[in-house]
């Protein structure tokens, strides 16, 4: 329930399932899928526009229809640019306040390792999801400095050898165009 997409919006998915009228199917969907899998499910959500119990509240039934973990990525769906602001991290500590009988991981505003660490520490949150960052420097939780020749090297030689048939040339250019954005 985060992406902002317009092809998720119109799928009917992603984060157009956080209004309120659609909580009925969200609860029906998440219900069904704790019943019937062997693995537990976990939910990911941007911040329910409106009063700002709504979130707590769709937290809340989450749990109660058999999600195991929340992830909440602090912003609202209609903030679908960056530059629009950073990720409200208040929001994920007042829910990990608020609700307490599943785990609550906190989403946004990672760059580099001492991030990870003020961001649990701002938000007492159980573990922490990044994104973006780790597009650049997959090596962001080991606390390695970001390294653009050592991780292109690392992952062509990857690409090469280990799964040659599941890299397609606009993917590879992709990443390698992410690591040259790390310093
Ligand atoms: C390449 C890419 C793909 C993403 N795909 C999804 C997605 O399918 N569903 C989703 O909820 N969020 C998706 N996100 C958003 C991230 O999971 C995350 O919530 C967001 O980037 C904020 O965290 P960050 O600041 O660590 O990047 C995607 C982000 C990136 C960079």
């Amino acid at each position: 329930m985060g992406c902002p997409q317009q092809r998720a919006v119109d799928g009917g998915h992603g984060s157009s399932l956080l209004p309120v009228s659609q909580w009925p199917l969200v609860a029906e969907i998440v219900s069904h899928l704790s019943q019937n899998l062997k693995v537990p499910v976990w939910c990911k959500l941007r911040l329910v526009a409106g009063n700002k119990s709504l979130t707590h509240k769709l937290t809340a039934l989450l749990a109660d229809n058999g999600c195991k973990l929340v992830t909440l990525h602090a912003r609202y769906a209609s903030v679908t640019r960056r530059r629009q602001g950073l990720a409200d991290l208040n929001e994920v500590k007042i829910l990990k306040d608020v609700v307490t009988s599943i785990p609550i991981l906190s989403n946004g505003n990672v760059r580099t390792l001492q991030d990870v660490t003020k961001n649990l520490e701002f938000t007492g949150a159980d573990g922490i999801m990044v994104g973006e960052a780790l597009l650049a420097n997959p090596w962001l939780f080991e606390g390695k400095e970001a390294d653009s020749v050592g991780i292109i090297r690392e992952y062509l030689d990857i690409c090469a050898n280990v799964h040659a048939d599941a890299f397609s040339i606009p993917s590879v250019r992709q990443h390698i165009r992410n690591f040259l954005r790390a310093k």
